[in-house]
């Protein structure tokens, strides 16, 4: 079966939980929609896990057109969303340029990391019938000004700043609000201020989406994994299909993330 953003909207609607899963590559492409992962992220995390560089930083949008191409060649029916890298939306024409690459290289809809000044951005985009998720909280992209990578919205005003930025950029047409490291109280009150689906990822089990990198909940990358990464092939001590199957059954049944993935 096709997803669709509509579909995302429905499980919302209808409390229903729904999957996501990086991919960067036809093979995992295939498996991911065949264990049933509803939305396949094709994320700029490729520059950590795949190219092996210190952040996201280097990715371009070139890269990012290939990768989404291989991944669109794979798959078999999860919605596909590509990320917009580094300064390819510093500006609402070249964030144009470059989401017009990613939707012809075979997205359904991009991400863009940043706040509240995105959105003519999200407008523009938007008029253009490119569908958009905008990725608030810890935006990797930013790990430099971040000075690391930090949980955002521990304080006060940074939740409320947040939560207001969420609210305009659905205002502007945002048809979906990705959350990165945020302590989950703040997504709670987040979720009940916006009316689209809202996609988690150390964020807590108030999101309606939950994602993570795939080389992650795999046991594949190096030293240690962040606190909301679990390890589902080491769980399931099977193989990669069963190990995708069982992150899209936790995520459904509401089993994952638990406390211990929480801030
Ligand atoms: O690039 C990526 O994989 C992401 C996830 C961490 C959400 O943006």
């Amino acid at each position: 079966m096709t997803v669709t953003l509509r579909k995302l909207q429905q499980c919302r609607n209808e409390g229903r939980r729904f999957s996501v899963l990086t991919a960067y590559d036809a093979c995992f492409a295939r498996l991911e929609s065949a264990a049933g992962i509803d939305v396949i992220l094709v994320g700029d995390s490729l520059g950590m896990v795949v190219q092996g560089k210190d952040s996201t930083v280097p990715v371009t949008v070139e890269e990012m057109a290939y990768h989404t191409a291989c991944v669109h060649r794979g798959n078999q029916g999860s919605l596909i969303m590509a990320d917009m890298p580094f300064l390819s939306a510093a500006t609402p024409e070249r964030a144009l340029d470059a989401a017009g690459q990613l939707m012809q290289a075979g997205a359904n809809l991009v991400k863009l990391e940043g706040a509240g000044w995105l959105e003519e951005t999200v407008s523009l985009l938007k008029r253009n019938g490119v569908p958009v998720c905008v990725h608030l909280g810890l935006t990797p992209q930013a790990v430099n000004a971040f000075s690391g990578y930090r949980v955002q919205g521990r304080d006060q005003e940074q939740a409320e700043s947040m939560i207001r930025d969420a609210r305009a950029l659905e205002q502007a047409g945002a048809d979906l609000v990705l959350l990165e490291c945020v302590p989950r109280e703040v997504t709670a009150r987040l979720v009940d201020s916006v009316g689209v689906p809202v996609i988690g990822i150390g964020a807590g089990p108030e999101c309606h989406g939950q994602v993570l990198v795939v080389h992650d909940m795999l046991g594949l990358t190096d030293g240690k994994p962040p606190r909301f990464v679990k390890d589902f092939m080491a769980e399931t001590g099977a193989d990669v299909p069963t190990a995708l199957r069982a992150y899209d059954e936790a995520v459904k049944s509401g089993h994952f993330p638990a406390d211990e993935h929480c801030f």
